[in-house]
């Protein structure tokens, strides 16, 4: 297979990665300017998996909470569907929890939809927790925060410390 690489975003990504999140249902989509943002102004937080060939084949898009910079939040994480389970999700993932890590943050927060059964299992298993604590209920076996992103929008939170990043 060919070889892949985790780097930087750059801000010329930005097309490519609003194109590449198209294909990643049942993820939110954002606007273009919102990737063009991510890209230009937090880009040392956010991370792409290009083939040697030069094809973006994943993305990761998070920030450093300016709030609490112990806090760190993943946005958005999307694999190519034909790339999928060849562990470039979660090496995206070891690539923002090194540099949280480096950075002195002690936590890192998501966010997903409770029918994402997908992105469910797979922060499960590379060992984010889900938070249980707070108004929750309990959706097809999940448990969401009730209304998080508003009326009847709940959402699964999972989060992770970083001291426990070992082995997982
Ligand atoms: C979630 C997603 C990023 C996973 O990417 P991926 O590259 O296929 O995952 P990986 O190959 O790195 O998987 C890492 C581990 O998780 C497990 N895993 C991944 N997807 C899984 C699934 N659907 N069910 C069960 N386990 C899964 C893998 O088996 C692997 O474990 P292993 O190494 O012990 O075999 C990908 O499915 C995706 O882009 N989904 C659509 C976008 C989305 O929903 N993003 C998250 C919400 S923002």
């Amino acid at each position: 297979m060919e070889d892949i690489l985790i780097r930087n975003a750059l801000e010329e990504d930005f097309i490519k990665i609003a194109d590449l999140g198209e294909e990643c249902e049942p993820m939110e989509t954002e606007s273009k300017s919102l990737y063009h943002i991510f890209t230009k102004y937090f880009k040392s937080t956010c991370f792409v998996a290009e083939l040697s060939s030069g094809g973006i084949i994943g993305f990761l898009l998070g920030f450093i909470s300016q709030e609490n910079p112990e806090e760190s939040y993943i946005h958005l994480l999307c694999v190519d569907p034909k790339m999928r389970s060849r562990n470039i999700g979660r090496k995206l993932i070891d690539a923002f929890l090194e540099m949280a890590t480096a950075k002195g943050c002690k936590k890192v927060v998501l966010i997903t939809k409770p029918i994402n059964w997908n992105s469910i299992s797979f922060y499960k298993k590379i060992g984010f927790l889900e938070e249980k604590s707070g108004d929750t209920m309990n959706i097809l076996g999940n448990i969401a925060i009730k209304n998080y992103n508003g009326l009847g929008e709940h959402m699964v939170v999972f989060y992770k410390f970083l001291d426990e990043n070992k082995g997982n």
